[in-house]
C-alpha cells in the first residue's frame, strides 16, 4: 500500500521538478542529495569507525603512560628478583655437590693411612694398580669438579662468584683442580682476606681488587690481571710469570721474591724499590716500556 503511495506521490512530483532542473545532467536536485547522502554517510561511518577508536587509543595511551611505566618497572623488579634467586640455586646446588663430590675422594685416605698400605704387603702389583686406580677415579672427580665450577661461574653475578671461590679455597680443592680460562673479571675480594697459596693460573681477571690481601705464595701465572689492584696485600713469594699485568696497582704491596719472569708491568703502580726485592724480573716488561734483562 505504502509503495503505491509513494510511486503515485513521485509521478505527481516529477513533471514540475524535471522540467526544472532537465539541464543538471537529467537528475533532480533530490536524486543528487539522496545519492550524496547515501555515499556520505556510509564513508563517515566508516571513517569515524577507523579514526575514533586510534583517537582513543591515544588518549588512553597517554592517560596509561605512566601506569604503564610503573607495570613494567615492577615486572622488571620481578625478574631481577627470580634471577637472584635462580643464581642462588644454582650457587647451593654447586654447594651441595661439591660436598659430596669430596667425600668421594680416596687417595687422601691412603696417602695418610699408613696402617692399611703397610699391612697388605703380599702382592705390590696388585696394590700399585689399586693406587692407580684410585687415581684415576680421583682424577675423574676432579674434572667433574672442574666442570661444575666453570658452569657454575658462567652464570653467576660478581658477589656470588666470590662465594663460590672461597668455597673451593676452604674446602682445599682449589689445590686440585684448575679453573684455568674462566673469566673472573672485575671481582672485589674482600680485604683482609687469607688466600694464601692460592691458585689463580690462566685466568682472565682483568680489573680484579685484590686489597690488603694476604697472598703469599699465591700462583697468577699465565693470567691476564691488566688495570687490576694489589693494593697492601702480602704478595711475598708469589708467582706472577707470564701474567700481563698491565696498569696494575702495586702501591704498598709487598712483593718480597716474588717471580715476575716474562711478564707485562707496562704502565703498572710499582716503586724501582719495590721492584729490587723481586726474586727475579727475566724478560719482564718493565712499567717503562723497557724489557728487564736479569
Ligand atoms: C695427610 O698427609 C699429609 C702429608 O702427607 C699431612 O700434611 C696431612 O696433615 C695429613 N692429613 C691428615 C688428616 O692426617
Ligand atoms: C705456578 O703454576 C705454574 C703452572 O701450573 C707452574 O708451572 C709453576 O711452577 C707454579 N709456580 C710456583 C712458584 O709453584
Ligand atoms: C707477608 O707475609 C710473609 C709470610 O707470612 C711475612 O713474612 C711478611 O712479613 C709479610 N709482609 C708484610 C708486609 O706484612
Ligand atoms: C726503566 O725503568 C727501569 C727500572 O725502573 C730503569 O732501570 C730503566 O733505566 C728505565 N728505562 C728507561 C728507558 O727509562
Ligand atoms: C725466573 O727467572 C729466574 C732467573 O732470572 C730463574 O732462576 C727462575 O727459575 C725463573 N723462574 C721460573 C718460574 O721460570
Amino acid at each position: 500500500m505504502s509503495e503505491l503511495k509513494t510511486i503515485k506521490t513521485d509521478e505527481e512530483i516529477s513533471p514540475v521538478k524535471i522540467k526544472k532542473n532537465k539541464g543538471c545532467l537529467k537528475h533532480s536536485l533530490y536524486e543528487w542529495l539522496t545519492l550524496l547522502s547515501s555515499l556520505f554517510v556510509p564513508l563517515v561511518v566508516g571513517i569515524l569507525t577507523v579514526v575514533l577508536p586510534l583517537q582513543q587509543q591515544n588518549i588512553s595511551d597517554h592517560q596509561n603512560e605512566n601506569s604503564k611505566a610503573i607495570a613494567l618497572n615492577n615486572r622488571l623488579q620481578d625478574l631481577k628478583l627470580l634471577q637472584d634467586q635462580q643464581k642462588q640455586v644454582i650457587l647451593n646446588t654447586f654447594e651441595h655437590d661439591l660436598c659430596n663430590l669430596l667425600l668421594k675422594y680416596k687417595t687422601v685416605k691412603i696417602y695418610n693411612d699408613t696402617s692399611s698400605s703397610s699391612s697388605p704387603r703380599d702382592d705390590d702389583d696388585d696394590d700399585d694398580n689399586e693406587i692407580k686406580e684410585d687415581d684415576n677415579d680421583d682424577e675423574r672427580i676432579s674434572f667433574i669438579i672442574r666442570t661444575k665450577t666453570l658452569h657454575a661461574l658462567r652464570q653467576l653475578d660478581p658477589a656470588r662468584k666470590i662465594l663460590l671461590i672461597q668455597l673451593l679455597i676452604d674446602s682445599g680443592i682449589q689445590k686440585r683442580i684448575s679453573i684455568s680460562r674462566a673469566d673472573l673479571s672485575s671481582l672485589i675480594f674482600p680485604p683482609g682476606s687469607f688466600y694464601n697459596q692460592f691458585r689463580f693460573v690462566n685466568v682472565v681477571a682483568r680489573d680484579i681488587k685484590l686489597k690488603n690481601v694476604y697472598l703469599y705464595q699465591s700462583n697468577f701465572s699465565y693470567s691476564i690481571l691488566d688495570d687490576s689492584s694489589f693494593y697492601e696485600s702480602n704478595c711475598s713469594y708469589a708467582d706472577f710469570s707470564h701474567a700481563s699485568l698491565q696498569r696494575t696497582d702495586w702501591t704498598n704491596t709487598d712483593v718480597t721474591q716474588a717471580i715476575f719472569n716474562f711478564s707485562n708491568l707496562l704502565g703498572a703502580k710499582i716503586t724501582s724499590q719495590q721492584l729490587a726485592t723481586v726474586h727475579s724480573l727475566q724478560g719482564a716488561i718493565l712499567p717503562n716500556g723497557s724489557t728487564a734483562i736479569i
